[in-house]
């Protein structure tokens, strides 16, 4: 009964929802983990939306903490604002603890730069997820993350390539640092340096190994195609169309394995109208254009319901939708 698509979303332990603002990506998203969560599995769904949407539809105020919504569902909301200054915060910490004081000013002042420069958000939200998946999903079967729009959450999805790469040429800068530093020693006499002085004990070649060994296993986490996917969801119109299909491109060129489409907001077929039929038929064109553009991909479509999805009960209703929907055109890989 149950759809290809779903299907496949329901063997996966981690699960990403995308696609353009206002789609219903929220939506999509919170039916299908309370119908993970109703199957019986221990779903968790997380969500970076700083306009508290899900709080709005799940009908509960939500925090940066786990709380449980129904039996086997918990929902927390991630503020990006609030991510960064905590990691920020941390960072100084850690910097503080391993830079002479004379230096510290300085580097405080670098790492205010780097707050608002463009990354921050992403690096920070970044290593959240990172922190999700290595704790909180021991405690549940299922995690669905319900991501910002498009542009924002590839570059958070491109990040682990990004910062292994950036994170490698820091760390081997800073070995030439301190062999550096034990020429140094050996030329001036055993007396020169502070005691040993090997990459072993160095704590910010500690904090930097341990930060690349987490982006490394996040990476391999997002790319291994049978414990993650990435769904996203369109609506038949241009925009979301074309915008989805470039998304749908780069996760490709990133490796991250794509589960498929859900089409939302079709019209169903019982509505009636002559201009509901007009309506109809242009659909039916972009209904057309997104089996082609995803030809590779399972899609299923999502009827457009007659009142806003909010609230558990309005939420089952779509979830039974997703479980047993009609599948558009789109063939399986
Ligand atoms: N299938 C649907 N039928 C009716 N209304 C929908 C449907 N999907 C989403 N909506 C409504 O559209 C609005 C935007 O949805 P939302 O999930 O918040 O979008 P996004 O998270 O992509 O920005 C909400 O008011 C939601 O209730
Ligand atoms: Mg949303």
């Amino acid at each position: 009964m149950t759809s290809a698509l779903t299907q496949h979303l329901l063997q996966r332990r981690t699960l990403f929802f995308g696609g353009k603002g206002g789609v219903g990506k929220t939506t999509v998203a919170s039916a299908f983990a309370l119908m993970s969560a109703d199957r019986g599995d221990r779903t968790l769904l997380v969500s970076t939306d700083p306009a508290h949407s899900t709080s709005d539809i799940l009908e509960r105020e939500l925090t940066g903490e786990p709380q449980q919504v129904v039996d086997n569902l918990w929902a927390m909301e991630i503020d990006p604002e609030h991510e960064v200054d905590a990691y920020i915060a941390e960072v100084k910490a850690r910097i503080a603890d391993s830079v002479p004081p004379r230096l510290a000013g300085e580097v405080e002042r670098q790492i205010d730069i780097a707050r608002i420069s463009p990354g921050a958000e992403e690096s920070a939200l970044f290593d959240r997820f990172t922190r999700i998946l290595e704790h909180e999903a021991r405690d549940y079967d299922r995690v669905v993350f319900d991501t910002a729009p498009t542009g924002h959450t590839l570059r958070l999805l491109s990040l682990p390539e990004t910062m292994t790469a950036w994170i490698t040429g820091l760390i081997s800068h800073r070995k030439k640092v301190n062999i550096l530093g034990r020429m140094w020693r050996n030329v001036a006499g055993a007396g020169a340096g502070a005691g040993s002085h090997d990459d072993m004990d160095d704590p910010v070649l500690r904090v930097l190994n341990e930060r690349k060994h987490r982006f490394e296993e996040t990476r391999k986490l997002v790319t291994d195609a049978k414990r993650a996917s990435f769904a996203f969801v369109v609506i038949p119109e241009r925009l979301p169309i074309l915008e989805t299909g470039k998304a749908v491109r780069a996760l490709d060129k990133y490796r991250i394995p794509v589960g498929g489409v859900f089409v939302n907001r079709v019209l169903p077929d019982h509505a009636e109208g002559e201009f509901l039929q007009r309506r109809r038929e242009r659909e039916a064109g972009y209904l057309d254009e997104i089996a082609a553009t995803f030809a590779t991909h399972p899609i299923q479509h999502v009827p457009l319901m007659e009142a806003d999805v909010v609230g558990v009960k309005a939420l089952r209703e779509l979830g039974m939708v997703l479980g047993s929907g009609e599948s558009g055109v789109g063939s399986e890989k």
